[in-house]
C-alpha cells in the first residue's frame, strides 16, 4: 500500500496530511498560512510536510494544492488573487528540501479531484466543481482528467464576471463571480444588510454583539438558520450568482454534474436552494434537454488533502 502526503494551502491554513490508496487520511497536521509572506509560507509547506514524513516515513511524494494559479508544467505559482505569492518555484523547493516528489496544483482542482475519486462524482466522467471559500475556486473534469488548460489556469471560474463594472477584484477585474459569491461576498452582504435593515437582522446583530461590522460568516448561518431576514437574505444572493454561473457553464460545458463545495455549504438547503432557484430560472426550456444535476461536495475539509495525495500518487 503505497502511502502519499496531501497539503492544502490556503489563505488562513496550511493542511497536510497521510493518505492511503483509498482516500483514507492516516494523519493529519495544520499551521496557520503566514499569507503576507510568501517565504514563511513555502517554509510552512515544509514543515507540515516534515513532520508528516516523521510519522510515516515510507511516503513516497507530496501533492500541493495552492490557493494559486500554477503554471502548466505544475512547478511555479504564477499569481495569486489573495495571498502575496508572485513567480515562485515552489515544486522544486519542497522537493529539494523533502527529498521527495512533489506534485503541485491548483487548490480546487486538488479538491474536485478528491471529490471525482471518492466523494459525490465518483460514477461521473464530466465535471464542474465550484468552491466557494475567502475565495472562489473552480475545477472542470473532462473525459476523467483534470483540464488545465494551455497555461495551466484553466478553470479560474472566481473570475468569471458576474456584474459588468461591479465591484473590485483582487485578479484585477471589475465584477467577478468571486466578490459576488464567496465567503467574503456573503460576510458583506450580511454586514451591508444588518446596517441598512438593523430590525431584520436582530439575531445576527445579536450574535455579533450589536456590531454590524463585527458580522462573521457562521454567524450568518447560524441566524439564517433561524429565520433571520439578513442572513438569509445574504445565502440568496450568494445562491442566485452562484445559480446564474452554473448555468453558463452547463451552457458551455454541458457536465455531467455540478458540485458545490467549501464550508458555505453547511448551510444546506440555504444556500443549495437558492442557487438550484437561479440555475433553472437560467435555464427556463429545461425541460427540452436535460441538463446537470447541482450537488453539494461530500469530502469535507479533507477533500484538499485526498485530492493532493492521490494526484502526487498518480503521478
Ligand atoms: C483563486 C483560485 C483559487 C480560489 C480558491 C481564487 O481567488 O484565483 O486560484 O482556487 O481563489 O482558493
Ligand atoms: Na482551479
Ligand atoms: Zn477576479
Amino acid at each position: 500500500m503505497t502511502l502519499t502526503i496531501g497539503i492544502d494551502v490556503g489563505g488562513t491554513k496550511v493542511a497536510g496530511g497521510v493518505v492511503d490508496e483509498q482516500g483514507n487520511v492516516l494523519a493529519s497536521n495544520r499551521r496557520p498560512t503566514p499569507a503576507d509572506d510568501p517565504a514563511g509560507t513555502r517554509d510552512t509547506i515544509v514543515e507540515v510536510a516534515a513532520e508528516l514524513v516523521a510519522q510515516y516515513p515510507e511516503a513516497a511524494a507530496i501533492g500541493i494544492g495552492a490557493a494559486a494559479w500554477i503554471d502548466a508544467a505544475g512547478s511555479t505559482v504564477l499569481f495569486a488573487p489573495n495571498l502575496a505569492w508572485r513567480d515562485e518555484p515552489l515544486q522544486a523547493y519542497v522537493s529539494k528540501a523533502t527529498n521527495l516528489p512533489v506534485v503541485l496544483d491548483n487548490d480546487a482542482n486538488v479538491a474536485a479531484w478528491a471529490e471525482f475519486r471518492f466523494g459525490v462524482a465518483a460514477h461521473a466522467d464530466s465535471m464542474v466543481m465550484i468552491t466557494v471559500g475567502t475565495g472562489i475556486g473552480g475545477a472542470i473534469v473532462v473525459n476523467g482528467q483534470l483540464w488545465r488548460g494551455a497555461n495551466g489556469i484553466a478553470a479560474e471560474l472566481g473570475h468569471i464576471q458576474s456584474v459588468p463594472d461591479g465591484h473590485p477584484c483582487g485578479c484585477g477585474r471589475l465584477g467577478c463571480l468571486e466578490q459576488y459569491a464567496s465567503g467574503n461576498a456573503l460576510v458583506r452582504f450580511g454586514r451591508a444588510g444588518a446596517r441598512q435593515e438593523p430590525e431584520r437582522a436582530a439575531t445576527l446583530l445579536g450574535l455579533a454583539g450589536g456590531d454590524a461590522l463585527a458580522i462573521t460568516g457562521r454567524q450568518i448561518t447560524e441566524a439564517a438558520r433561524a429565520g433571520d431576514g439578513v442572513a438569509m437574505d445574504a445565502f440568496a444572493q450568494v445562491g442566485y450568482w452562484l445559480g446564474v454561473a452554473l448555468a453558463d457553464l452547463a451552457q458551455s460545458l454541458d457536465p455531467q454534474l455540478m458540485v458545490i463545495g467549501g464550508g458555505v455549504i453547511d448551510a444546506g438547503p440555504l444556500l443549495m436552494g437558492p442557487i438550484e432557484r437561479a440555475y433553472r430560472d437560467q435555464l427556463a426550456n429545461r425541460d427540452r434537454f436535460p441538463v446537470a444535476a447541482i450537488h453539494a461536495a461530500r469530502m469535507g475539509n479533507a477533500a484538499g488533502v485526498v485530492g493532493a495525495a492521490d494526484l502526487a500518487r498518480r503521478a
